[in-house]
């Protein structure tokens, strides 16, 4: 089947007026969302509390994120953040035992690593996965670190700050040989790319929807494997989190017994129904179709960058790269001004401008952001 990606490019109305290569930090937003948060807005003009409709929402959003990490709906906990995910997984596990240590990398999104760091009082040990000299991460630089005292490889697929995409099926992989289990951090590829946690074997995965999933800020995703659901217990709990919601039950806690035990409080209703509208959007298009355009994509904004020499720091290799080109800057606030100033909306981390592309974006987008780039190249230019 052949995808129409110049139909669905004009679903979304900010495109029309800019170069807009920011989904790794805000999506695009889609006429079908913003058709959904005014349904909400309707709602409660029209009925006030909706409750048996707002909390079909909620399981929408479950059911469908479970559709695209290719699992089922009872491994999935709809959060508010990826932190809130994190932090319900991390109350869940104990550091009393051998098995205190807890492997990052530094490729981390900030809230990955202060959140285990944030356990050492409960007796964690947090150690860094270093890069190689080439900046990237190699499968040989987490066999030297997870043992048989890891109880948790926690581990962004891409990182935030430069595009790379780490080896999780390799880091997996390794990590079940020595007795670990692993959590992704999978917020800057899901809805960009393929992520089938079942084949990259995984035991948790979070993110959030309001990037490539196409949703909105307020709403993310926890998935617990099936088979560890049981055996993992929160101290993070609440009503939204009990086997019957409805019981009302103040003598015990008794945990729902799917991954709704990492769940909180009230669902965040309006988001619902955003996240709902974006994920669809993902499911409808399919993520190997968005993944082979987001890589020739970001594949033509490197070569363009290489080509009037100012190549990027990201991963040229399509196994090792992620929906981001990231360049280094002298000066990357200023540079992202000058963007701005184009109507060209970009982002920066660490004195590198990040281009973050979806299938909404274009070759004319990608041209376009080079062109601009090759102009700005003698006052905002690579760092010697
Ligand atoms: C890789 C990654 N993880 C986590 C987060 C933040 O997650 P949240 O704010 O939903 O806790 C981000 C946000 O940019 C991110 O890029």
């Amino acid at each position: 089947m052949t995808v129409d990606f110049d139909a669905l490019r004009r679903r979304f109305p900010v495109l029309e007026r800019k170069t807009y290569l920011n989904s790794g930090s805000y999506c695009a937003l889609a006429d079908t969302v913003r058709d959904a948060f005014n349904a909400y807005m309707d709602d409660r003009l029209a009925v006030g509390a909706n409750w048996d409709v707002w909390i079909t929402k909620n399981e929408a959003v479950r059911t469908a994120m479970a559709g695209v990490l290719r699992v089922t709906p009872d491994e999935i906990a709809v959060t508010a953040s990826a932190s809130a995910g994190i932090n319900a997984l991390a109350s869940s596990l104990d550091f009393k035992g051998s098995r205190k240590k807890v492997v990052v990398s530094d490729f981390e999104f900030p809230t990955n690593a202060q959140i285990w760091h944030a356990q050492e009082r409960r007796g964690a040990q947090v150690v860094h996965v270093p890069r190689a000299a080439d900046g990237y991460i190699p499968l040989e630089n987490f066999a030297r670190l997870i043992d048989e005292q890891t109880q948790l490889v926690a581990v962004t697929q891409v990182c935030f700050r430069n595009g790379a995409r780490l080896d999780i099926a390799g880091i997996t992989r390794l990590a079940h040989e020595r007795g670990a289990r692993v959590m992704v951090d999978c917020y800057q590829a899901l809805g960009a790319m393929t992520v089938d946690a079942r084949a990259l074997g995984v035991d948790f995965a979070v993110g959030g929807m309001l990037k490539y999933l196409l949703g909105t800020a307020g709403i993310g995703f926890l998935y617990v494997r099936s088979e560890l659901i049981r055996e993992l217990v929160p101290h993070n709990s609440g009503w939204f989190a009990q086997q019957d919601i409805a019981a009302m039950d103040i003598t015990a806690n008794r945990p729902s017994q799917s991954a709704r035990r990492f769940e909180a409080g009230t669902p965040p209703v309006i988001n619902c129904y955003a996240a709902e509208a974006g994920l669809k959007i993902i499911l409808d298009i399919g993520t190997e179709a968005i993944e082979t355009r987001v890589r020739a994509l970001t594949r033509r904004c490197l070569d363009g960058l290489a080509g009037m020499g100012w190549p990027a720091v990201t991963p040229a290799d399509d196994a090792r790269r992620g929906p981001m080109v990231a360049v280094p800057s002298r000066d990357a606030a200023g540079l992202f001004g000058r963007l701005q100033e184009q109507d060209i909306v970009t982002s920066f981390r660490d004195n590198n401008i990040r281009a973050t592309i979806h299938f909404y974006n274009s070759n004319q987008d990608i041209d376009r952001f080079v062109a601009a780039m090759a102009a700005h190249r003698g006052q905002f230019g690579p760092r010697s």
